[in-house]
């Protein structure tokens, strides 16, 4: 018998498939289809995570009840938006950006949402902002969608500062296919794995590029 138990990455669902689940489960309002299309209006890349994996964010932080959360990457604020719906009124998202621009284009996209209240953007690069947050810790979910290289930071830092029962999550864990390349942010983003799995009970969900999911032991 062949032994797929381990593949990863393939999926049955053709595009007209996918679009018929989008609509069904995942359909967007005003405020998400404007922050989903923000990259591209602004000419910043359009590399936030899909409507699926977003909705499962949503989903995550509120069957852990979730109230406050950390985000390494904000980009234009997708992801944040649906993370922050996942929490109740008197939760809060701090979310880590380095690039100006797209934090200036979140804070739009969060005001557009009447999210505003509910999340913070700390500009800077992630390694360096972090550590600032410790005081307002521990949390109940890290999100880690920045640079690949140091995945393994972010990682450690979770590690210390999720509480027990909180979830690590980490988008592009498949490493764009190149998790296993002789590589410096390939070895990172492997250190990130093995890590992880020591610290918390982990998956590798195989969504398009990877999604690590873990609970604090
Ligand atoms: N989470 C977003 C997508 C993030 S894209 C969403 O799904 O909607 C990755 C973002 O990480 C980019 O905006 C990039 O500017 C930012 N980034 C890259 N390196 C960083 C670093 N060292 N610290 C903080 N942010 C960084
Ligand atoms: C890239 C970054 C991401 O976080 C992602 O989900 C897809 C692509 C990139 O840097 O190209
Ligand atoms: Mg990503």
């Amino acid at each position: 018998m062949a032994d797929n138990s381990s593949r990863a990455g393939t999926t049955y669902a053709a595009t007209e498939v996918i679009e018929y689940l989008h609509r069904t489960h995942t359909a967007h309002d005003a405020a998400l289809q404007r922050a989903f299309d923000s990259p591209g209006h602004n000419d910043m890349p359009a590399i936030q995570v899909g409507t699926a994996e977003g909705k499962t964010l949503l989903l995550l932080l509120q069957m852990i009840g979730a109230k406050k959360v950390v985000e390494v990457g904000t980009l234009a604020g997708y992801s944040t938006i649906q993370m922050a719906r996942g929490l109740p009124e008197d939760g809060h998202v701090w979310s880590v950006e380095f690039d100006a621009k797209h934090a200036r284009v979140a804070r739009e996209n969060f005001a557009a949402a009447g999210l505003s209240s509910r999340i913070t953007v700390l500009e800077g690069p992630g390694a360096d902002v972090l550590p600032t947050l410790d005081a307002q810790g521990p949390f109940d979910a890290v999100f880690i969608d920045a640079d690949k290289a140091n995945y393994d930071i972010y990682g450690r830092w979770a590690a210390k500062n999720v509480r027990k029962g909180g979830l690590l999550l980490g988008d592009n864990a498949f490493f764009f296919g190149k998790l296993l390349e002789d590589s410096a942010p390939a070895a990172a983003m492997r250190r990130f794995h093995e890590e992880a799995r020591a610290a918390f009970d982990t998956v590798c969900v195989p969504t398009p590029d990877g999604l690590l999911l873990g609970i604090k032991k």
